[in-house]
């Protein structure tokens, strides 16, 4: 067992992406040095923009991070969403490859976690209740009788405090941050939290959390968005081919909570060392994907928690060329194959979200480990600051 790791800050942004040159070129992607130059341009500000008003009267607001390679990371302080993403194909067109909505009161009503950052805990804690030092707490069941994704009003649902900060050279960089009190959906403690979005002239989007807190308590926070790298209105994401450095995944019950195995994932559909389709073995008839209904599941990462020396994986869509590689700290990834997508969500410019039109590749802690002594610890006290860091770069092979 071991705790979350508490090393990284903001400052070490020039040297996580110096060490991500290994990890690209494992994958064949090659970037340019560019945050390794010190140079003494401000960069143009990052531009803000009405979102709209909720039914309650508050209003959200947009800001847009870009660099000059075109690229665009559109995010609301509604949920700390990720709304619009535009990146480039091989054939130089862009496009909006995150799924989402234009009015902010669908992020509220019709929302499953669109481009949102999630928490407290990420994913499920089996039927709500953990205990901490001898001490028993029953938090919100919103997903059946389990606790998802940080219960009833999540951090997906609150308004965050945005502040653009100031930096260097083409990087743009915006922080979100909330006081979620003692007691919010069940939780011991009041957590004071941050997630700072990082754009930079090399087309990688650092997103670095940060939280403490003033009794002992459980935390486990990752990002939400639905991919489709093919553009977020392009049909289904089963071409897009994906793979994972894990050996290991999460079986679960029939309520996605973990047994508590680490399982082997050769010779099974879960295996995605090698790159694959998402499509190849989807639909195969093992257990495990009957029971998530495709891929929903938790794949425990190789080398564990080594920060950001490697990537963890990578995603590539053959037909616009466009790629997704990602570095993480956390020891897993929850990847969900968008198998609850039924059409019934009409997104931005009328887009209606089908089966499976949207992946998500969430990095975390494993699920319900505050029920499993044998996971990594989600566990923080008020003497530790929780930190945790995921890039993803965008490119085109
Ligand atoms: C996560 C869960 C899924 C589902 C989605 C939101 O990825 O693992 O089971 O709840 O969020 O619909």
């Amino acid at each position: 067992m071991y705790k979350i790791k508490h090393k990284i800050k903001h400052k070490r942004l020039n040297k996580n992406i110096a060490t991500l040159a290994t990890g690209l070129l494992l994958f064949g992607v090659s970037i340019m040095p560019a945050m390794a130059t010190e140079g003494n341009n401000m960069t143009q500000q990052i531009q803000t923009k009405d979102f709209g008003t909720l039914d309650d009267g508050r209003k959200v607001t947009q800001y847009l991070l870009e660099n000059k390679l075109g690229t665009q990371v559109s995010i609301i302080n509604l949920g700390a969403v990720i709304s619009e993403l535009h990146t480039i194909d091989k054939k130089g067109n862009f496009a909006d490859i995150v799924l989402g909505f234009d009015n902010p009161q669908q992020y509220l009503d019709d929302s499953p976690y669109f481009g949102a950052v999630v928490g407290r805990y990420g994913n499920r804690i089996a039927n709500g209740k953990f205990s901490l030092d001898g001490k028993n707490y029953q938090l919100d069941t919103n997903n059946d009788k389990n606790h998802l994704h940080g219960g009833i009003v999540g951090f997906d649902k609150r308004l965050w405090q945005a502040k653009i900060n100031q930096t260097k050279d083409d990087t743009q960089s915006l922080t979100l941050s909330l006081l979620s009190k003692d007691g919010d959906q069940g939780y011991p403690g009041t957590l004071t939290v941050s997630v700072t979005y990082t754009l930079t002239a090399d087309n990688l989007l650092t997103i670095d959390y940060q939280a403490t807190t003033d009794k002992t308590t459980v935390i486990n926070l990752t990002q939400h968005s639905y991919f489709n790298l093919a553009g977020h209105n392009s049909g289904d994401i089963l071409n897009h081919q994906l793979q994972l450095n894990a050996k290991q995944f999460i079986p679960t019950d029939r309520t996605a909570i973990p047994t508590g195995e680490l399982a082997e994932v050769a010779n099974t559909a879960f295996d995605f060392s090698q790159i694959k389709t998402i499509g190849r073995d989807i639909n195969s008839d093992e257990q495990q994907l009957i029971f998530g209904k495709g891929y929903d599941h938790n794949w425990v990462l190789n080398p564990r928690n080594k920060p950001l020396s490697q990537a963890a994986m990578k995603v590539v869509e053959p037909r616009s060329g466009r790629t997704l590689t990602i570095y993480t700290d956390q020891p897993g990834v929850q990847f969900y194959s968008g198998n609850f997508l039924d059409g019934t969500i009409i997104g931005k410019n009328k887009a209606v979200y089908h089966h499976r039109n949207g992946f998500c590749l969430e990095t975390q802690h494993f699920p319900d480990s505050p029920n499993q002594a044998h996971f990594p610890s989600t566990r923080l006290t008020p003497e530790e600051t929780y930190t945790s860091s995921t890039i993803f770069s965008f490119g085109v092979q």
